[in-house]
């Protein structure tokens, strides 16, 4: 009898927390305060960000689902005339898994890698994925992999799609990010990259997308405060900040920061910083690109046969490319 196969699960990094608690630490301690994005998602900060996605301010969940939606296909097409049939599906930043699950039928993976911070967010969506198809290896892997992406030995054993919806390649400075690509490209192993990438468009539409009218955006900026106290037993307020959103022409990007109503001290074991009155936290960067920017810092990171499909109004693309070793 054919066995039923059962997710693999490896957790890169300690689990514990110490070493994200001194990441923390140091950011905040930093002269220009700062904390970086990966720490709005812990379980209420993951559920404010899908509760983001549905709001109408918020166009990058469904405009991707649009470009899916018109030109999946031919998207689907494109990585795999790179990565030849059956590829491994390499879902970085997988969460819920859902995104990649909907190109299973079209990419036909012999092997779907999901790539999460926690393996823990992963365990259920992957035994879930699993039960509809029995025949695919998964493999769930715990791993930061904002400052280097590096998959375990043996996970890609031959040409990978990686797929990286979403925009979340919007975090990472132009540096950053190419750095970033070439490390997908190295973990393509000769396949292919398909990746979401939210488009410049006019100040009041990208501006509306972080500041909604609900609040549910500022929610999800204070709630990073919340995790911090957790994670390093500071004392923070929520209600002595203030959410902050603009755009920054010059840089291309979306800021978020919290500012300080008033003066203040915030203590944790072994430290504490004091804010003056309208000081900031820096919180995120969402960078938006030019398709044709974009798609020279693939050729930057040494992709080939770069091609892109965006939704009609031209707000989002998904860009696949071929990564020639
Ligand atoms: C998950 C990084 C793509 O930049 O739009 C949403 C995160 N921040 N609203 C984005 C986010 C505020 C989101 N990414």
């Amino acid at each position: 009898m054919d066995s039923i196969r059962t997710p693999r699960f490896l957790q890169q990094h300690r689990i514990d927390g110490t070493d994200l608690a001194r990441e923390a630490a140091a950011g905040l301690l930093a002269p220009a305060a700062r904390v970086s994005p990966k720490f709005f998602y812990d379980a209420l900060g993951s559920r404010l960000f899908d509760a983001i996605t549905e709001l109408d301010e918020y166009y990058p969940t469904r405009s991707e689902a649009a470009v899916f939606g018109a030109h999946g296909a031919a998207i689907a097409g494109a990585a795999l005339a790179a990565s030849g049939p059956a590829p491994v599906l390499v879902d970085l930043g997988a969460g819920n898994c859902e995104k990649a699950a909907r190109l299973f039928a079209a990419l036909a993976p012999r092997r779907y890698v999901a790539v999460d911070i926690s393996v823990d967010f992963l365990r259920q969506s992957l035994q879930c994925l699993q039960r509809e198809h029995p025949t695919v290896e998964m493999v769930g892997i715990g791993l930061d992999f904002s400052a280097r992406l590096e998959l375990p030995a043996g996970v890609v054993d031959g040409p990978a799609v990686v797929f990286y919806p979403g925009s979340s390649i919007g975090n990472f400075a132009p540096d950053d990010a190419l750095r970033l690509l070439r490390d997908a490209r190295r973990a393509a192993r000769g396949g292919a990259l398909v990746i979401g990438v939210d488009l410049v468009k006019p100040v009041a539409v990208l501006e509306a997308a972080y500041d909604d009218r609900l609040g549910v955006t500022a929610a999800f900026n204070l709630n990073l405060l919340r995790h911090l106290n957790r994670l390093l037993g500071a004392d923070f307020d929520v209600r002595l900040w203030r959410h902050l959103a603009f755009f920054d022409a010059a840089a291309s990007r979306i800021e978020m920061h919290l500012e300080a109503r008033t003066a203040q001290t915030v203590r944790w074991p072994g430290a504490e910083r004091t804010f003056a009155a309208g000081e900031r936290i820096h919180t995120e960067n969402s960078y938006k690109w030019a398709p044709t920017d974009f798609a020279t810092m693939l050729r930057d990171a040494g992709f080939a046969d770069v091609r892109h499909w965006s939704d009609a109004r031209g707000w989002f693309a998904v860009f696949v490319a071929a990564a020639a070793d």
